[in-house]
């Protein structure tokens, strides 16, 4: 078991209530290798504001558990403000676990795709574990999809949350926050023709029925036409990209959206300078250069989507 100690670790639902109440979000940001980590601490810190740093199974995998540890305890120490280390979508028990044991102190179980009972029962499992060491546990109830797959519900499956499930689901399991769909999706292509528009209608039901609770909303990169179309002149490929406007994000805030994922904004912001530096330093060959440039791209991004919580 890996325990760390330092007062800038905290766990998400030491902040989360308070963001609700303040009508803020804590920005929750996907990290990759060091570069990353540096960028969502040094834009966190240039905002003063608390931030999540979550490491999918995937990113774990690529890094792992001792270079993570090593590199969160640095980034502790540097911080000014709060950080939490957070493990995004769990898909079972025994993933939950180990990021618990290797101090994870907050972790997402992910059975949004049992049904409900299987669902309960999962993360009840993860928040028995979890509270011992006072770690919260954030699960998702509903299916991630955008605004025109709910057209589709007609063939029988809801897919945003279903308002009087979320407050049973919340009173049942312990969970601290709970990932709500209201109309996002992961990735680059959330919208067929155009931007995303959530239903904060939906948001608005489900906060009626859990009050201050703290709701997440996963999916949430805003995809700046800007940012594709310099990766886009620099040699990448990337089509039919749309994300969620700052708009619906403001609205989604003040409705109780307490905890914002971020991954593709990041890739897309490192990505661009990565590109750029090398398409016009030809003859480099320092690492440190592209991945630099990388890490101050990613950093301005943090930034500017963390405006558009606080
Ligand atoms: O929600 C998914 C995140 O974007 C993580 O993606 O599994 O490729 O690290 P990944
Ligand atoms: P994006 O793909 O919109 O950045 O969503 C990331 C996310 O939800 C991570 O859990
Ligand atoms: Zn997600």
């Amino acid at each position: 078991m890996v325990v760390f100690v330092n007062r800038n670790l905290v766990s998400a639902s030491d902040i989360l209530h308070d963001a609700v109440k303040n009508k803020i979000a804590i920005g929750a940001f996907n990290f990759s290798n060091m570069e990353t980590i540096q960028a969502i601490v040094a834009g966190a810190n240039e905002l003063n504001t608390p931030v999540i740093l979550q490491a999918s199974a995937s990113a774990i995998s690529y890094i792992g558990f001792g270079y993570i540890n090593a590199m969160i305890s640095a980034a502790s120490e540097e911080s000014a403000v709060p950080l939490v280390l957070h493990l995004d979508h769990g898909k079972d028990f025994e993933t939950c676990k180990k990021a618990v044991d290797n101090g994870f102190l907050s972790v997402m179980i992910d059975a949004s795709s049992l049904d409900f009972e299987e669902n309960i029962a999962m993360t009840k499992e993860v928040v028995e574990y979890a509270s011992k060491y006072g770690v919260s546990v954030e699960a998702e109830l509903g299916t991630l999809s955008g605004v025109e797959d709910e057209v589709s519900v007609a063939e029988g499956k809801a897919f945003y949350t279903d308002p009087n499930q979320a407050q049973e689901f919340i009173e049942r399991t312990g969970i601290s926050s709970l990932a709500v769909a209201i109309g996002t999706s992961h990735g680059v292509n959330k919208g067929k023709t155009g931007n995303p528009r959530l239903s904060i209608e939906t948001l608005k039901k489900i906060k009626d029925k859990v009050g201050d609770f703290p709701l997440v909303l996963h999916g949430a990169s805003s995809v700046y036409a800007d940012v594709v179309t310099k990766c886009n002149s620099y040699g990448a490929d990337i089509q039919n990209a749309f994300g969620i406007t700052d708009e619906d994000i403001r609205e989604a805030v003040q409705n109780g959206i307490a905890k914002i994922n971020v991954d593709t904004d990041i890739r897309l912001a490192y990505l661009g300078a990565v590109r750029e530096y090398l398409a016009r330093n030809k003859s480099n060959i320092d690492m440190r250069k592209y991945l630099g440039a990388g890490r101050d791209m990613a950093k301005e991004m943090i930034k500017r989507r963390l405006k558009t919580f606080l």
